[in-house]
């Protein structure tokens, strides 16, 4: 099936999906909407969106100049026209002369090119005289700025309405393709390597030869040199309006969301930022483009879209895997398996056969009526692995000499990848259980790449697989997806810095962005060896898990800093909060019964269950000198004294609890799933970080001001009371938290129904190649242009010493001369 039928599948079923919905839910909310459009072939999905929008109850205003080629109004929204000094005469004679020279055959490429230009300035005149007579028109303006708009919906190729947006400082919604010269990647900060992103008008692809990226290095220079050039008429109109100078990328940089007409059916895969939507295809859901307002048309045009939209729901569904895809899950024990269950579970029941490989001595995978599971013998027994969990557990409450931090947790965490990684090998090396697998057939492998089996498995076995992590230590997973991580602002593990950093900060993110590359050659030199020796050829861990054809990420950007991503990560933050189930009916009534003051949830995580008798003690102190009711789950050595508002619990209904409407702390030591839980369901957290990527996690939710940080080594019973009755009492930490929760939950698709679609698209199409960008096949210098930039200076320095010989010989020639006529 052609992938761009198969897309235009996928948005006609969400659209038809959120219209069933309309009544109901999300669309009582209604706000004013100002589009300022750009006339043309732009104008087609713009209209689209203003129409859909008036249709489901927001006040829609379009502004239009009085002249114009396909502008016009529309049955759901309200236009305003405003006057503009040229006649429609000139409208045609673009036109007319558009087509000539389009048509006219046999013409000199100069000949062509100059009349292309001429067209392009007298378009170009005309918009910014366009613009000049929308900002002169006090009346207009003065009229919208009464308005009080929540957003403006414009096309940035036509600056008037980014810039008219900034002046009634209302957020900008973009819509459009791209924007010559690339001012588009300067204002969304998004990283550009023209290394394999083709420049506009090169005619080249996003794979290169040496003298093409020469070329494309060479425009990318040029880039702001021409977009000065192109928008300079801009710069006198915007500073008469504003009345102050600021440039248009500035203006740019102010945007809110930019949709982009972009689909990598068409456009090479390249980086994103996070507030990039991807529309491309948002026309053929339109279906055809109606012409003016002809209501016969416009009718038979709705018939022919339902028709149509009937018909490719009914191919929709019977493109579903009628008896499902075969799936290879290889988990990764503890918390990681937590979150990858709720989407295996959800895989099995919508009728996929799923097979989860599970090592002897786990601990928490358990066996499910919806899954098959596959148990292999390892050679480190269930008491070995407990007796090394206990060692880690106790290790955590012991306080380590300042400094040497990171070295015990890259130990502890080397410690522990190390033993799984022998599993992982009893498991590669069983031979008659690997030539099982390989008679299965599956479609492809669910795998979390923190340990290697599963992408080693894949590759084993030539199949697809599909990530599933929050990310890898010393950011493997952006360094094997090719993503950038600029330290300039994306902090680095462990720094403890945010995304804006002084210059002593960065100086140090920096140096920390260098040793963790030396890092990750230690940490995993294992995963290598064992790849390469099982393997057989010579690959890196990074190598292989660089083949991954989707990147399902624990990541969402109300807990994590705004970076540039690739078009292969999927984000699911939240996955593991989306359902809170009924709590059992004893829990119930005591949670109930705690009244006005509430409940207090505290949780350590999977791993940590239990505490040193006298660390024990302190939060039993503490407990009792609170109104509150508390859940603990604590499986240590229980006191006499336990007071009566204490509740411990071997195993915690942590997201119920906290969806529960009496919650009103959170205790917790900042792994991914609790702060996930705590935001979907907006309590604010005291923090008590433990280990691994926790200590980053929970600075992230201090500076956002929606929790406490204490020292598990430090605290005092005083402190954890003080830290609970602040953030329960402080009614600010609760609204800054529900103001995060908000934005969390306020989503298109649910992180997991976004999971699923994305594992069923590996299966459907055996993998996601579109979406791999050309820098994998690239070397380090080839990808920063080091190669062009050498070539091209060593082109300097020649013409610059032939130039400097030529002048000296000339020189020494004329002096001869001239020495010569004196002697004479
Ligand atoms: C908007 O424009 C008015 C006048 O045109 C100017 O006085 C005002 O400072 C501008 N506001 C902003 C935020 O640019
Ligand atoms: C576990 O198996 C590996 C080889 O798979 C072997 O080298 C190692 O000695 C075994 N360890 C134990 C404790 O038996």
């Amino acid at each position: 099936m052609h992938l761009g039928i198969i897309l235009c599948l996928v948005i006609s079923e969400v659209s038809s999906a959120v219209l069933d919905q309309r009544p109901s839910g999300k669309s009582s909310w209604t706000g004013k909407l100002l589009v300022v459009p750009m006339d043309g072939s732009h104008w087609t999905g713009v209209k689209a969106v203003a129409e859909e929008m008036g249709r489901r109850g927001h006040t829609v205003i379009v502004v239009i100049p009085e002249i114009s080629m396909r502008l016009g109004p529309g049955k759901h929204y309200i236009t305003k026209t405003f006057p503009v000094n040229y006649e429609l005469d000139l409208l045609n004679e673009i036109l007319t002369e558009h087509v000539r020279v389009v048509t006219s055959p046999g013409q000199s490429l100069l000949k062509s090119m100059t009349s292309t230009a001429a067209i392009f300035i007298k378009i170009f005149n005309m918009m910014v005289s366009t613009s000049e007579s929308l900002f002169k028109n006090q009346e207009l303006i003065g009229f919208l700025r009464e308005q009080n708009f929540d957003a403006v919906l414009t096309d940035p190729a036509l600056p008037m309405g980014a810039i008219l947006a900034y002046n009634l400082s209302v957020p900008a919604v973009y819509m459009l393709r791209g924007m010559p010269c690339g001012i588009d990647a300067a204002a969304t900060a998004c990283p550009d390597p023209p290394s394999y992103i083709p420049r506009f008008h090169t005619q080249n692809s996003d794979r290169m030869t040496f003298s093409q990226r020469v070329l494309n290095f060479f425009v990318s220079i040029l880039e702001p040199l021409i977009c000065k050039f192109v928008y300079w008429p801009y710069e006198e109109v915007t500073f008469n309006f504003l009345q102050r100078d600021v440039s248009l990328t500035e203006i740019l940089k102010t945007g809110a969301i930019w949709l982009m007409r972009y689909d990598f059916n068409l456009e090479f895969p390249k980086p994103l930022m996070p507030n990039m939507q991807l529309i491309g295809g948002i026309n053929c859901e339109i279906g055809n483009p109606l012409t003016k307002a002809d209501p016969v048309m416009l009718k038979e045009g709705w018939l022919w879209g339902l028709g149509s939209g009937l018909l490719l729901l009914w191919l929709g569904a019977w493109l579903r895997p009628a008896q499902g895809g075969r799936v290879l899950v290889m988990p990764v024990e503890g918390s990681h398996w937590l979150s990858m269950k709720v989407l295996a579970i959800e895989l099995a029941q919508r009728g996929h056969n799923l097979l989860v490989l599970v090592p002897e001595n786990n601990i928490l995978i358990q066996s499910s009526e919806l899954f098959r599971t596959e148990t292999f013998p390892v050679n480190i027994s269930k008491e070995e692995l407990s007796t090394s969990l206990k060692g880690f557990q106790e290790g955590v409450f012991k306080r380590s000499p300042a400094l040497m931090d990171i070295m015990i947790q890259v130990e502890r965490l080397m410690k522990f990848t190390g033993m799984q990684v022998q599993g992982c090998e009893s498991l590669l090396y069983n031979k008659p259980l690997m030539q099982k697998l390989k008679e299965e057939n599956f479609d492809m492998v669910l795998t979390d790449p923190f340990l290697p089996c599963g992408p080693i498995i894949a590759t084993a076995l030539g199949l697809p697989a599909v990530y599933f992590l929050r990310l890898m230590p010393c950011g493997l997973d952006m360094l094997a997806s090719q993503c950038p991580s600029p330290p300039s602002y994306v902090p680095r593990f462990q720094s403890g810095g945010t995304d804006k950093m002084t210059f002593v900060e960065r100086v140090k993110n920096f140096v920390m962005s260098g040793v963790e590359l030396a890092l990750c050659r230690i940490m995993y030199a294992s995963f290598d060896e064992l790849a390469s020796r099982y393997l057989d050829v010579d690959v890196t861990y990074q190598e292989i898990i660089s083949r991954g054809a989707v990147w399902l990420l624990r990541y969402d950007f109300t807990f994590e800093y705004p970076r540039p991503l690739m078009p292969n990560m999927v984000f699911i933050g939240g996955i593991n909060c989306q359902k809170s189930a009924k709590l059992s009916a004893e829990v119930e009534e005591f949670v109930k019964g705690s009244g006005e003051h509430g409940i207090v949830v505290f949780s350590l995580g999977s791993l940590v269950s239990s505490m040193p008798k006298e660390k024990a003690a302190i939060f039993f102190k503490a407990f009792s000198m609170i109104p509150q009711r508390v859940l603990w789950r604590y499986t240590g050595e229980i006191p006499d004294n336990v007071p009566e508002n204490v509740k411990l619990m071997k195993w915690l209904p942590q997201n119920d609890l906290l969806g529960h409407s009496k919650a009103k702390a959170f205790i917790t030591h900042g792994g991914t799933h609790g702060i996930y839980e705590g935001i979907c369901h907006g309590v604010p957290m005291v923090m008590l970080p433990l280990f691994g990527d926790q200590g980053d996690n929970v600075h992230r939710m201090a500076t956002r001001g929606v929790g406490v940080v204490l020292s598990i080594h430090d605290i005092t019973a005083e402190t954890l009371v003080d830290a609970l009755n602040t953030v329960i009492n402080d009614g600010s930490y609760k609204q800054r938290m529900e103001k995060l929760s908000a934005i969390h939950n306020d989503r298109p698709v649910q992180p997991l129904d976004l999971a699923v679609y994305w594992t069923e698209f590996v299966m459907r199409h055996k993998g996601a190649d579109h979406l791999r960008p050309a820098a994998h096949e690239l070397n380090w210098l080839q990808y920063h242009s080091l190669d062009v930039i050498g070539f091209l200076l060593f082109i300097v320095l020649i013409v610059t010493i032939a130039t400097f010989k030529c002048c000296a010989l000339c020189w020494s020639r004329c002096c001869r001369k001239s020495q010569k006529r004196k002697e004479d």
